[in-house]
Order: C-alpha cells, then sequence, then structure tokens
C-alpha cells in the first residue's frame, strides 16, 4: 500500500510523531507548506497530522476540503496537543473537528504532544500568553490547568513512540 504522510508542526511535536509513523511504514513524509492535493493522488493511503490549536486541527482542511477527491484513499489523521491523552478528550476533539460522515471516512487519533513557549512563533507566543492570563486569572484550576502553567516555565515534552501503536496497527490491516 503506497503511504504518505503529511505533517503541520510549529514546535516539532507533531512532525517527531510523523517521522515516527513514516519509518515504521516505510511511507513518504510531506510537509504540510510544500504539499498540494494533486500530488496525493498517487497513494492509497493518506495520514495527515496536525497540531491542536483552541481544540481545532490545525491544516486539517487539506483533507477536509477534499475528500470528494480523496473517495478511493483510506485516510488517518491524528493530532497532538498539550492535554493529556484521555477518552473523554479524545472524543470532545473528535466531535469538534468532524461530522459524523467525516467520521466515518475518517480513522482519527490523539497523541499528546507537549509544550514548548520558546519554539512558539510570535502570533501563537501572543496567543499562549493570553491564555495563561486566563489560567492565572481562574480561581478554581484544574490540575491540567496547573500543570500547563509550569509548562510555560519548563518545556514538556510527553511525545513516546508506543502512541502511535493502534495508528500502526490499523495502517498495517488495510
Ligand atoms: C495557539 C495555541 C493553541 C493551542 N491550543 C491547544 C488546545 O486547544 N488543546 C491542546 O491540547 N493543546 C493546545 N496547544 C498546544 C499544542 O497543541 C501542543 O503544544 C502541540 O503538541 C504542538 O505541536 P507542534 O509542535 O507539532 O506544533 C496549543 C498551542 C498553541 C500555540
Amino acid at each position: 500500500m503506497k503511504t504518505v504522510v503529511i505533517y503541520k508542526s510549529i514546535s516539532g511535536f507533531t512532525k517527531k510523531y510523523a517521522e515516527w509513523i513514516a519509518e515504521e511504514l516505510k511511507a513518504d513524509l510531506l510537509e504540510y507548506k510544500n504539499t498540494n492535493i494533486d500530488q496525493l493522488r498517487i497513494y492509497d493511503l493518506i495520514i495527515f497530522g496536525g497540531s491542536l490549536h483552541a481544540a481545532g486541527i490545525s491544516g486539517v482542511n487539506i483533507i477536509k476540503k477534499n475528500l470528494h477527491i480523496l473517495t478511493d484513499k483510506k485516510i488517518i489523521i491524528f493530532t497532538t496537543g498539550a492535554s493529556p491523552q484521555r477518552e473523554e478528550i479524545f472524543d470532545e476533539i473528535k466531535q469538534n473537528n468532524f461530522t459524523p460522515e467525516e467520521q466515518e471516512k475518517i480513522q482519527f487519533y490523539y497523541f499528546r504532544g507537549g509544550f514548548d513557549y520558546n519554539k512558539l512563533n510570535l502570533p501563537n507566543k501572543i496567543l499562549m500568553t493570553l491564555f495563561k492570563w486566563k489560567i492565572q486569572h481562574n480561581r478554581n484550576k484544574s490540575p491540567d490547568e496547573i500543570g500547563m502553567l509550569a509548562a510555560y516555565e519548563n518545556p514538556m515534552d510527553f511525545t513516546k513512540k508506543e502512541n502511535i501503536d493502534k495508528l500502526l496497527k490499523y495502517a498495517n490491516s488495510l
């Protein structure tokens, strides 16, 4: 099965997962900014990974907007975020980002990435500073919010290669 992994990553967490997946599946690896939909026609399995930004999957529209021309392809999408890898978080991201019809066509995974403020570009630094202020002003901070605040001081990296096992198993079953 001819496979491609496309990724959109700012600070490298999604890129790391994309590289691991491409290596394990012996797939081609493309960066989102260098990819156009025509390049994808030669593949049987298309895997897209983008990081979570305000609950949305960055860059995912390259797949969602073109589903009508990718009807003969198998499609996997994964996202990475700072949030813990919990079932309810996975469900929330899936419902926020995909219609029921899209969910039928797309196999979806969430992998915990990390957070490194210093590696963000200026617009994202500004957004994340606003988000930090919002958490700081919240009197009843959740454990996840407390963890997130700590990550502004000390970058966190939760990437683990074993997180991709389920995705690999699914891809190899196609
Ligand atoms: C502007 C912005 C918004 C973010 N929003 C979320 C979010 O809603 N949920 C989450 O879990 N992580 C969020 N994050 C954290 C990133 O998704 C996380 O750091 C991700 O692993 C980064 O991957 P990358 O380095 O490949 O871009 C956000 C980060 C930025 C910069």
